[in-house]
């Protein structure tokens, strides 16, 4: 292939270089790039891409279908959708004439995309168009690793649970939604599933922890008080440094990443010292299993 791969971390990541993501791709060609992305554990960076809202979403179709299109992400961030292209969820501090042109502080806590559905995120494609001078990189913490490093007794117990994961979770204890913007229809059950704590990667067959402070409300059927310990357990321990990557973005980055086995988490340490403009296409997962 024309493009080059080059390892981001000892795990976890891999930046290409050479590939640009608006031209024609064919499938054997999409096929070593995805193949690649899940090689090196779900964190893929295309950098130098010069995309239209439109191409980015024309290559995140390839990953599967979209929400925005097959599915709608919760109401409180239609707001966010980049306006005739609903594919597109706009991160961004940037405000022209009094209007948000995004969404601020998106994602700054510890989550898995989209988790509190039925059908979670697979892949989200992040594309990053204004940035800061610094600041304002993206935490990926490895949940593969994480699960493989626990001890064989916590993955017996952990076998058998499952979890209840809320959208209403993070709209109340994040801090980072405004109250008045959030859609009461968000909290009548559609943004509530049950899923396996541990699951098994679909394509890679491997198992990762699938719980996350951001959306992961309980461990079922366990006191309230244990299910707290439990997931605030799992949640030091998928966090340690070790499982930890630290994407830096330039300008042009296309990030991919697989909720399915990885939690990020946006790092905003740039407010008031610069603009933060990325666009998000968001694919539809299979249900997850355990
Ligand atoms: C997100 O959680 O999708 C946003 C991540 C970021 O802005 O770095």
């Amino acid at each position: 292939m024309a493009w080059r791969i080059e390892k981001l971390g000892p795990d976890l990541g891999a930046a290409v270089t050479g590939l640009d993501a608006a031209a024609p791709l064919d499938p054997a060609a999409f096929s070593e790039l995805r193949a690649a992305w899940l090689d090196c554990g779900g964190l893929l960076v295309l950098r130098d891409q010069d995309l239209t809202p439109d191409s980015q979403v024309a290559f995140a179709r390839r990953f599967g279908p979209l929400f925005g299109e097959a599915d709608q992400l919760q109401a409180s961030l239609h707001r966010y959708l980049l306006p005739g292209q609903p594919a597109l969820y706009r991160v961004s501090n940037k405000v022209t004439d009094g209007v948000p042109q995004g969404r601020a502080r998106a994602g700054d806590y510890w989550h898995s995309d989209v988790s509190f559905r039925a059908r979670p995120a697979a892949a989200s494609l992040l594309y990053a168009i204004e940035l800061p001078e610094s600041g304002g990189d993206t935490l990926f913490a490895d949940m593969c690793r994480a699960y493989a490093a626990l001890p064989e007794g916590m993955k017996a117990r952990l076998a058998k649970l499952e979890a209840v994961h809320d959208f209403e979770v993070a709209a109340r204890t994040s801090g980072t939604y405004d109250a008045a913007q959030l859609e009461h229809r968000d909290f009548d059950g559609q943004n509530r599933a049950v899923h396996p704590v541990a699951i098994t990667h679909p394509e890679t067959g491997r198992r990762a922890l699938f719980v996350n402070p951001g959306f992961t409300a309980a461990v079922v059927g366990m006191a309230p008080g244990d299910s707290a310990a439990l997931l605030a357990e799992l949640q030091a321990h998928a966090t340690r440094p070790e499982f930890v990557t630290r994407h830096q973005w330039r300008l042009g980055d296309l990030v991919i990443w697989d909720n399915r086995s990885l939690m990020h988490h946006a790092v905003v340490d740039y407010d008031g010292r610069g603009t933060r403009t990325l666009h998000r296409a968001t694919v539809i997962a299979e249900p997850p299993r355990a």
